[in-house]
């Protein structure tokens, strides 16, 4: 089985790539990758002679034509995907989510190929504390750019499907933690600052939640959709991980040996989701899937250990990020 990996070379693609390669060695792996400020060759580095790389664009119809034309299997990981960049910038967002989106559907329609797309819990807009957590059929209600552009591609997906028996599934899925996440992020970003001697960084007051889960659960719940989940139907992936931003800095100031009130509330981000929680039954009863990650704290500390041991891997991204930052116009409150 030869499979097209998008975005192989951001955060979640390099985990999936690197867990193919480890636990399936029945499986070809060709990456398509633009290597954009997110993507970074090096997190391939330990398969890098066991899987093909391509350079490009998910939107270059001819480019991905040819590619997906010589797999059975497409996994579209490639996104533009963080929330602050989309309201600093929308543009990319449209373009690669919705019209790359477009462009790998084309492709697998006209080849009959197996299409698997992995998407957000954003699509579904934020809850109350009390609201019960997202299912398959909460309504459609994004907040931001980027969820608006990935409920826009999988809208494209469900339409591709049932107009024109597109082989497709999809995922949605919470919060994902773990090795190989840019520094833009909200724990890699903590990390490393500690790591620099810098104090965290709190948006507002902290008391949005988000529903964590370890990037390798992720990947092998997407394995399972591939192989054994039902065409057109959507599956909500999440690890009942719940915890608010306030209490997520402090475990790693805690993890950190520092004080728990060392940290800046700075300013808040825009239209900022209240919370996200995931109703993973159904994934775990038709599927039979269930996380291997259930302590955060444990889950966190092994990140941490791997920030501490790849500096290598982070330090030429950490300067530009924290410039953008405080260009956008973060400020301590
Ligand atoms: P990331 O930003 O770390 O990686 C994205 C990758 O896509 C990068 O390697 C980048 O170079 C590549 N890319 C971007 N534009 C491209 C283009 N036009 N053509 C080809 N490649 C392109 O993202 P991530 O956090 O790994 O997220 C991967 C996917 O998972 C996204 O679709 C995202 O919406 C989804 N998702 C992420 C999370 C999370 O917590 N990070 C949770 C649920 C779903
Ligand atoms: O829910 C899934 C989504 O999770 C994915 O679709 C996105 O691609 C991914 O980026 C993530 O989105 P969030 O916006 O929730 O993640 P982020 O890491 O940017 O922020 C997590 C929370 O932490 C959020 O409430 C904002 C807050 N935050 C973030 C940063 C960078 C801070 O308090 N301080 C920070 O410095």
């Amino acid at each position: 089985m030869r499979v097209l990996v998008t975005g192989g070379a951001g955060f979640i693609g390099a985990n999936f790539v690197q867990q193919t390669v480890a636990t399936r060695p029945d499986v070809a792996v060709t990456v398509l990758d633009a290597l954009t400020y997110a993507g970074n060759r090096a997190s391939l580095d330990p398969v890098a002679d066991r899987i093909e790389f391509v350079h490009g664009d998910i939107a270059d119809l001819d480019l991905v034509d040819n590619l997906v034309s010589g797999v059975d299997a497409v996994v579209h990981f490639a996104a533009e995907s963080h929330n602050d960049n989309s309201l600093a910038e929308p543009w990319p967002f449209v373009q690669t989510n919705i019209v790359g989106t477009y462009s790998l559907l084309q492709a697998v329609r006209r080849h009959d190929v197996r299409y698997h797309h992995v998407s957000t819990d954003e699509v579904y807009g934020d809850l109350t504390p009390d609201d019960p957590a997202f299912t398959e059929t909460t309504a459609y209600n994004p907040s931001s750019p980027y969820s608006a552009t990935k409920a826009g591609s999988d809208l494209l997906v469900r339409a591709w499907t049932r107009s024109f028996g597109v082989r497709a599934t999809l995922s949605n899925c919470s919060n994902n933690y773990g090795p190989y996440q840019h520094v833009e992020k909200f724990i890699p970003r903590q990390i490393t600052n500690l790591i620099d001697g810098v104090r965290p960084r709190l948006y507002g007051a902290g008391h949005q939640v988000r529903d964590w889960i370890h990037v390798d659960d992720h990947n092998r719940a997407v394995w399972d959709i591939l192989e054994r989940g039902r065409i057109g139907q959507t599956y909500l992936i999440g690890a009942d991980g719940e915890l608010d931003n306030l209490t997520v800095v402090q475990l790693i100031l805690e993890a950190f040996d520092r004080d728990p009130a060392d940290f800046d509330h700075v300013t808040d981000r825009p239209g900022h989701d209240q919370r996200y929680a995931i109703d993973a039954s159904l994934l775990r009863t038709e599927l039979g899937w269930s996380p291997r990650y259930s302590d955060f704290r444990a889950g966190l500390a092994d990140t941490i250990t791997w920030y501490r041991e790849n500096e290598d891997w982070w330090r030429p991204k950490k300067a530009d990020t924290e410039r953008a930052y405080a260009a956008a116009g973060e400020q301590k409150l």
